[in-house]
Order: C-alpha cells, then sequence, then structure tokens
C-alpha cells in the first residue's frame, strides 16, 4: 500500500495543506482527520497491518506501519534520517526502511531492542535459511529428555515437555552466526507454549494446568504440553516473513537500534524527523508483557528505568518530567526546523505541558480513530497526532 491510497485503493485526501494551520499556542488546532488515517478493518486488514517482519513476534501497545508510513510522508517528505526514541517493536524504523528513509531506534527494554535489531538487519538468506532448517533438523532428532537446569518460571509456566524442548532449543542458538533470530523464534515459541489459556495469553495471570472452559474456542481446551510444534512454525514463518521483507526494503538504506534510556542516551544529529508514541501512563508494563522472554533468553532487565509506569499523581508527575526530558533530548538531535511527530492518547492533557518542558512548539494536532478489533478491549478508540517543532 502507497501513502495516499487505503488497502481498498480510496484516495485519501491531506488534511492540512502546508502553510496552513499553524497555530501558535498550545492549544493549537485540533482536527478530526478519520478519513484520512482511521482505516476499517476491511480497508486495511490484520494481515496488512501485521505484514512481512512486523509480526515476527507479538507486542502489546505497538502503531501500525500504515500509520508511520502516512506521516513520513506528510511530516518528512523526501527521505533523510529518522529517529522513534521509544521504538518499541520497531515499527517505525522497519516502515522508515520500506518508504526509503535511515532510521535509528532507541528503547529501555532488552527484548525490545533484540526484536528490532533481528527485524532490520540484513541477511544472507541461504545462511539463514540453512541455520534455521539445521536448528529444527536438530530438534526433531531431540529425545525430549528432560533438560537441566529449569529455572523456577520455567517449571511453573510450562509442561515438562515442553521446558525440555524450549531449553534444547535455547541451547543450540549460539552455534550460528544468526543466533537473534533464533533467540526471537525460541522468544515466540516461549510464549505459546506457556501454561495458559488461549484467551489470555496476553495477560496471563497463574499457569493453567488443568482442562478448562475455552471462551475463545468455545469448548473444552487443555493447556499446551510441548513446544516442538511452535518452534518449527515460527522458524519457517520468520524466514517466509525476512524474505518478504528484503523484497520490500528499500536499497542501502539502514537501521540502528540504541538500547538505554532515551533522556540520556545520545541518538547523534540532523536527523530529519522523529515519530514516535510514547508509553500512556498506567497501560502497559512493557517490560512485564515478554517476561518469558527476559526468563528463558537470560535478558537484563531495566524496569526501573521504563517511563509510564502507575498512574497516582507521583506517577504522573514523573511521567511528564521523564516525557519531556526524552522529547528534549530529541528535539537537539534533530536539525532545524525538523518535525517531532507524537502519537499518543492524551485523555490527560499532560501534553501540552511535556511539550512545553520539551521546548516544543505544537503546531498541528489531529485524531484518528483506531480499529481495535483484534485483543479483548472493547469499545471506541481514538489517538491523537501531534506535530511539533523547536520553539523559536
Ligand atoms: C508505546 S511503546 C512504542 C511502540 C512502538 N511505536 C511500536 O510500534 O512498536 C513505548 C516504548 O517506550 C519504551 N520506553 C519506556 N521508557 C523508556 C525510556 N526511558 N527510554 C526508552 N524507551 C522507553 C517502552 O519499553 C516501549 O517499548
Amino acid at each position: 500500500m502507497t501513502v495516499g491510497s487505503s488497502a481498498s485503493g480510496r484516495r485519501s485526501n491531506a488534511i492540512v495543506e502546508p502553510g496552513e494551520a499553524v497555530a501558535s499556542t498550545q492549544d493549537a488546532l485540533y482536527r478530526r482527520i478519520d478519513l484520512d488515517l482511521s482505516w476499517s478493518e476491511s480497508e486495511l486488514p490484520e494481515r496488512v497491518r501485521t505484514k512481512h517482519v512486523h509480526r515476527l513476534h507479538p507486542y502489546l501497545g505497538k502503531f501500525i506501519p500504515q500509520l508511520v508510513e502516512a506521516l513520513l510522508a506528510r511530516h518528512v517528505p523526501g527521505g533523510g534520517r529518522v529517529l522513534d526514541p521509544f521504538a518499541g517493536s520497531g515499527t517505525t524504523l522497519v516502515q522508515a526502511l520500506e518508504s526509503g528513509y535511515d532510521a535509528c531506534g532507541a528503547d529501555v527494554a532488552p527484548f525490545n531492542c533484540l526484536l528490532m535489531h533481528v527485524k532490520t538487519r540484513e541477511y544472507n538468506p541461504f545462511v539463514l535459511e540453512s541455520e534455521l532448517r539445521d536448528a529444527l533438523a536438530r530438534l526433531d532428532a531431540f529425545d525430549g529428555k528432560r533438560a537441566a537446569g529449569a529455572s523456577r518460571f520455567v517449571r511453573d509456566w510450562y509442561a515438562p515437555q515442553a521446558a525440555a524442548e524450549l531449553l534444547f532449543f535455547r541451547a543450540l542458538v549460539d552455534d550460528y552466526e544468526h543466533a537473534d533470530v533464533l533467540r526471537v523464534v525460541l522468544a515466540r515459541a516461549a510464549r505459546s507454549a506457556r501454561r495458559t489459556t488461549h484467551f489470555d495469553l496476553d495477560f496471563t495471570r497463574s499457569p493453567q494446568r488443568s482442562p478448562y472452559w475455552c471462551h475463545k474456542h468455545r469448548r473444552e481446551c487443555k493447556p499446551v504440553g510441548e513446544a516442538r510444534r511452535f518452534l518449527r512454525r515460527y522458524a519457517l514463518d520468520t524466514l517466509g516473513r525476512m524474505r518478504e521483507f528484503a523484497r520490500v526494503r528499500q536499497r542501502g538504506r539502514e537501521a540502528s537500534v540504541l538500547h538505554g534510556d532515551a533522556r540520556e542516551l545520545d541518538f547523534g544529529s540532523g536527523f530529519d524527523g522523529a515519530v514516535t508514541s510514547p508509553p500512556y501512563p498506567g497501560l502497559i508494563d512493557y517490560h512485564e508483557q515478554h517476561r518469558y522472554a527476559y526468563e528463558l533468553l537470560g535478558l537484563d532487565e531495566c524496569r526501573e528505568l521504563e517511563l509510564g509506569k502507575g498512574s497516582s499523581k507521583a506517577a504522573l508527575r514523573t511521567y511528564v518530567e521523564g516525557v519531556a526530558a526524552v522529547l528534549a533530548n530529541v528535539r537537539g538531535s534533530l536539525r532545524t526546523g525538523a518535525p517531532l511527530v507524537v502519537v499518543i492518547n492524551d485523555r490527560r492533557e499532560l501534553y501540552p505541558e511535556i511539550l512545553e518542558r520539551a521546548g516544543l512548539r505544537l503546531e498541528e494536532r489531529y485524531r484518528r480513530h483506531v480499529n481495535r478489533r483484534t485483543g479483548r478491549r472493547a469499545g471506541e478508540y481514538f489517538e491523537d497526532v501531534l506535530v511539533a517543532r523547536a520553539a523559536l
């Protein structure tokens, strides 16, 4: 899909003409652009929203590549280098590469950085395929014997056979040049193989050890007992998705991934624009959602640096100061006059203060309707796109 048209081929109209709509106060114009950046399920089906590497691993709280595509075309026309300080699963980076930009993304959560790195680097497809197939052949030959060294988490959340298969696969990833790709496959399989109900994969509470009534399938289901089939399915799916992305990414464009606290990271300078979606206060714990990955891959956590934890008065203050510090840091990395585009649901109206603290001037603000067909969250949902530039 190209910018300016929807998946259904509908032509979308630019809402704001260049030069029009520049407001001088934080209370700048506020537009609904439902027809422009709001897509229905039939216009933009899930398989298109999660095309190629966007679906290498589940990630709760990402925006869709078509939104990034439209925002880049509208606000950073002509290519260049794009920054995302809260890059999460790497949607901005992947779309930037597809749209012909170089990109830099940062995130405080190590698993997110691993995922972004795997999505955006270039591979020799023959080596990648032969390594994945070799790992699967070794898995096929595995006798399923109980593996030593299972942690408490692994013993609690996996049936013995699933645990043995995951730990066997983990033990072999380091034998390969593309070990990080195998780690992402392992994490994805570890998510699916948990002892949990089919309808609770996003918000697991405690291990489900016995058969249960499944709301999703409307019958009795059993918790998963093995991991092998997920490892196989996801290894092959990963291969296909990487090939697909290799076909559409623009030649010569690169992405870099920085791990750390975006308040303090040195992003470099001269970026032509930033497109980002900060965490929303009290909504998603970005470390906890991938707990199984941290446990199985032995990644260090940086929870204390993650912004958006809690929604108490004190937590909101920390949030405002923290996000403002990140955006100020981004401002210093942009070339003069370059835009910072922030996608946010600001129902607490924190962003006027955040932008001011960050030394930014709100230039445009518009609203989009978010299609939430997937997941269990009900109700209409809107988010705002704020376009800001360095205050004069
Ligand atoms: C809303 S998500 C971004 C999702 C992203 N747009 C995508 O499509 O995948 C916000 C991200 O900010 C990250 N984050 C939170 N605090 C951070 C900090 N201090 N520095 C850098 N990243 C941080 C979280 O780990 C999370 O991945």
